[in-house]
């Protein structure tokens, strides 16, 4: 009696919705995201005022719910808050004669691994966009946990102009297939950059939770992600500063990212580093643990690293590229080219993946979680445990090694790391409790940095999910070996 009820509760809808639904649609449908891993907010903009029935389900029957959702505003647009909802589940949804889509709720609370997209500065070319487009959905159509959300750095569009939201980002699905499906289907979330000016469209068409200007936070699975707003004020005992700090402050989460949109650390050759980020900032990033920071601006891929956090320019995803200059401090990789990047978090190990758009890789390397977490009581002193799935400091007798230091014999890998030089190569080859590696398959890691560095497996060799070191001490956790 209930299935009865519900379709000829649809089928009134759809009667009711046939007169009206004929203005036409202007943008979307696309979802946003809020911040709840148990609701979605679908929006779409028509021609007209008018009443539209959207449906929602576990698949494409939309067999779960619906709703008649007449317009807000004074520009014929349309909201609907999915709710009640699963974490981490993919749901589809239409807009009855308007179009289709689907979106994945974020992760449970205690989830311990997700997988997340970036990019940046996707304006004035639609069509190059639309090439980034396509190798985000094909990065999900080949794992679909990546269809999650994709963190945007910014620049969005050529300016704050009705004109440039629908030519440039709102495109239609015949101009440019790949990036009208992909705003269907993933929750684009990201910053404002210079060119969005005072905002008022980014708003219009971006309603999120803000906490003032254009910044927020939320949480998504083990990730915290803090949204910094730089057209907003900052300077030291700014709203925005305070909040900044209290924000990364109370998150307990392993992991941090924090994304803006003019990087700290870029490659020059149009714009230079911002003094702010790095005076202001990166005092909080390095007290309190964050990992990442993700900006664009440069129209160039570039990473810079510094005390062990990352500054990515991820400024490829649509505008005019520019050629990066060489030797800029601390920058250790850049590409001229339009890509994504993909973020693969398992436990405290994220691998990050950079990819052009013409489907080639620029870079992929490890990171841990625990890079930036506050010295422990025994920082300093090689640690000894017998959980063999959480930390494996070796102090073994100095026989049981195979150094890869010619004519050396370290009785720990901190011992080791100190005697190397960068470059050198560590092989580890036997742990603490006594499991011994096939020497014929070592693990190769590399010194990035000179003073405090990040250790990145060889891939295809083995994975190291986490090594940490820090000054004067090294450790290793959570050894993993892939044949
Ligand atoms: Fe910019």
């Amino acid at each position: 009696m209930t299935r009865i009820l519900h379709c000829i509760a649809v089928l009134l809808l759809l009667l009711c919705c046939s007169n009206s639904a004929s203005a036409g649609i202007r943008k979307g449908p696309y979802p946003i995201f809020e911040g709840s891993n148990t609701a979605m907010t679908v929006l779409w903009q028509t021609d007209a005022g008018e009443t539209n029935v959207i449906r929602w389900g576990a698949d494409t029957n939309y067999s779960m719910g619906q709703a008649s959702v007449e317009t807000y505003g004074t520009d014929y647009q349309h909201k609907q808050v999915i709710s009640g909802l699963e974490p981490g589940t993919v749901y589809y949804y239409e807009v009855v004669g308007y179009g289709a889509g689907s979106f994945r709720t974020a992760p449970s609370a205690s989830a311990t691994a997700v997988k997340l997209i970036a990019y940046g500065d996707t304006r004035t070319y639609p069509a190059d966009h639309n090439k980034v487009a396509g190798r985000i959905r094909a990065a999900y159509a080949d794992d679909p946990a990546f269809q999650t959300i994709a963190l945007h750095a910014g620049d969005w569009v050529t300016s704050n102009s009705e004109t440039y939201w629908t030519n440039e980002w709102f495109v239609s699905g015949a101009d440019y297939p790949q990036l009208h499906a992909l705003q269907a289907e993933v929750p684009v979330v990201g910053v404002r950059g210079n060119h969005e000016g005072t905002a008022t469209l980014f708003a219009k068409y971006f309603p999120e939770p803000y906490v003032a200007g254009f910044y927020w936070s939320f949480d998504y699975g083990p990730v915290h992600v803090a949204m910094v707003d730089q057209y907003t004020t900052y300077t030291a005992g700014s709203a925005q500063l305070n909040w900044l700090s209290s924000d990364l402050a109370a998150t307990t989460k392993p992991w941090k990212i924090v994304v803006l949109h003019e990087p700290g650390w870029t490659s020059g050759g149009s714009h230079g580093n911002n003094i702010a980020v790095q005076t202001l900032l990166q005092p909080l990033f390095g007290q309190y643990g964050v990992q990442l920071v993700v900006g664009g601006h440069n129209h160039y891929y570039a990473r810079g690293v510094v005390d062990n956090i990352q500054h990515l320019t991820l400024g490829g995803g649509g505008a005019p590229l520019y050629a990066p200059a060489s030797g800029e401090p601390n920058i250790v990789r850049t590409d001229q080219s339009n890509h994504h990047t993909e973020l693969d978090i398992n436990g405290n190990t994220m691998l990050f993946t950079a990819h052009r758009a013409d489907g080639t890789v620029i870079e992929s390397f490890t990171i841990s979680s625990g890079i930036n977490q506050a010295p422990t009581a025994n920082a300093g002193v090689d640690q000894t445990v017998t959980d063999p799935t959480q930390i494996a400091v070796n102090s073994p007798p100095c026989n049981a090694i195979n150094t890869s230091i010619p004519g050396s014999c370290y009785q720990t890998v901190r011992a080791a790391y100190q005697a190397a030089d960068n470059g050198d190569t560590i092989k580890i080859v036997t742990l603490d409790f006594a499991e011994v590696l096939d020497a014929n398959r070592p693990i190769s890691v590399s010194l990035l940095g000179g003073y405090d560095p990040v250790f990145s497996a060889s891939k295809g060799v083995s994975i190291i999910n986490s090594l940490i070191l820090r000054r004067g001490m090294v450790r290793v956790s959570r050894l993993a070996i892939t044949p």
